[in-house]
């Protein structure tokens, strides 16, 4: 299987942005341990991160294209974006939403993700260990499908 592991934005400042909210723990630190986790399960990772919409669009509907899974931290574009639900739901891609903190412990704002209606489910608040579970979640669904 293939697993796109999407970031959106201010993600890259993982690390030195509220490290009280979001860990110690760098974007590069979080990739090296998606990569650990994939080689396990024997699945191929495409890890990307943008602070535009756009390009998180255009990555959704590349891996519908590619018959990839999708794992997405979409940061703040989780509670507004339209575009990316759409991006998701017209791709056909089992996708599972995952976050850092645990967003329902945080302002109201937050609790609601316009994604989440069209993901496979949603993971929050275990740190970088959302990601790897986040993985294993969305290679179990792809592998369940497959048979
Ligand atoms: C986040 C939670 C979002 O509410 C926030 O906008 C982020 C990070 C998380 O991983 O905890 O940017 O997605």
């Amino acid at each position: 299987t293939t697993v796109f592991v999407l970031n959106g934005p201010n993600l890259n400042l993982l690390g030195r942005r509220e490290p009280h909210v979001y860990g110690s723990t760098t974007l590069a630190d979080i990739e090296t341990l998606v990569r650990e986790k994939a080689e396990t399960l024997g699945a191929a990772i495409m890890f990307r991160q943008s602070n535009h919409e756009g390009q998180l669009v255009d990555w959704i509907q590349e891996a519908g294209a590619q018959g990839a899974g999708i794992v997405i931290n979409a940061g703040a574009y989780t509670h507004t974006s339209i575009a990316l639900r759409d991006a998701i739901s017209g791709s056909g891609a089992p996708t599972v939403e995952i976050h850092i903190s645990n967003v329902h412990a945080r302002e109201g704002f937050r609790h609601r993700s316009l994604i989440a209606p069209v993901s496979v489910g949603v993971i929050c608040g275990f740190g970088p260990m959302s990601y790897v579970l986040g993985l294993e979640a969305v290679h179990q669904v792809m592998a369940e499908r497959a048979r």
